[in-house]
């Protein structure tokens, strides 16, 4: 896998990014959860279907000589999660949903993933990426730190569309998978942006009392860029649920 991120010793945690994104987005909470997990950090393939996504993580831990790992999906990182925990329930002695929900996509999100495939083919990933970042910050970023989405722009500006278009394509076409939340073994992390418009707080609401165990986190001042908007408690969340994961 492209560039991938191996980094620390102790429990295995993988961390997936999400769209339009690549793995350098979990850079800010890399170093200090590091110091107490081997952290794996995929960069995505260009691949139109989120359970062949699940599919490439499996064979990648397969080749890390990986069997079981905790794995923190960041919105469609955390559909890819979902799909992994569906297909290899026992690789998993825990996963977190990191604004990120385990509903399909309803038809009003579908046509408009459709007509932004329309809007990359004409335009570019360029202006694609110009125009759809500032919605995936919250109100409080948008007032108080402007930069964070220019950076983010900066960062991303070059993606290529190809790649966006299979994404799109994979996400529209995922099934619901709130099964696997009532399903799953092990604890289920949720991290919730008070401001996110992605995946709105009310939706994550409804499906965190799913599973068997939930840790719940709700962070204000924050959309659904958690990394970038609140990076010190989104590390304190990850490693208090690494740390309750292990000692269970
Ligand atoms: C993401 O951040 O991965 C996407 O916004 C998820 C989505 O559009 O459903």
């Amino acid at each position: 896998m492209d560039k991938m991120i191996d980094i620390g010793t102790g429990p295995v945690v993988v961390l997936l990014h999400g769209f339009a994104e690549d793995g350098t987005t979990w850079d800010n909470l890399a170093g200090p959860l590091s110091a107490h997990c081997r952290l794996i950090i995929p960069n995505l393939p260009a691949i139109h279907s989120i359970e062949d996504l699940a599919a490439t993580i499996a064979s990648l831990l397969d080749h890390l000589g990986i069997d079981k790992c905790i794995m923190i999906g960041h919105s469609m990182g955390g559909y890819i999660t979902l799909a992994f925990a569906e297909k290899y329930p026992d690789r998993l002695t825990a996963f977190g949903l990191f604004h990120s929900t385990a509903y399909p996509d309803n038809e009003e999100k579908k046509a408009v993933r459709r007509k932004s495939i329309e809007f990359i083919r004409k335009n570019g990933a360029d202006l694609f990426i110009r125009q759809s970042t500032p919605a995936l910050f919250g109100q409080y970023t948008h007032q108080h730190h402007p930069e964070l989405i220019d950076a983010m722009i900066d960062r991303y500006i070059n993606f290529p569309p190809d790649t966006l278009i299979a994404w799109y394509q994979a996400m529209i076409t995922r099934p619901d998978r709130t099964v696997v939340l009532r399903e799953f073994h092990g604890p289920v992390l949720f991290i919730i942006g008070e401001e996110d418009t992605i995946v709105p707080l009310q939706s994550s609401l409804e499906q965190s009392h799913l599973p068997a165990i939930s840790h719940i986190h709700l962070i204000k001042n924050t959309g659904h860029e958690g990394m970038h908007e609140a990076p010190q408690t989104c590390t304190d969340i990850l490693n208090d649920f690494i740390t309750f994961v292990q000692s269970a």
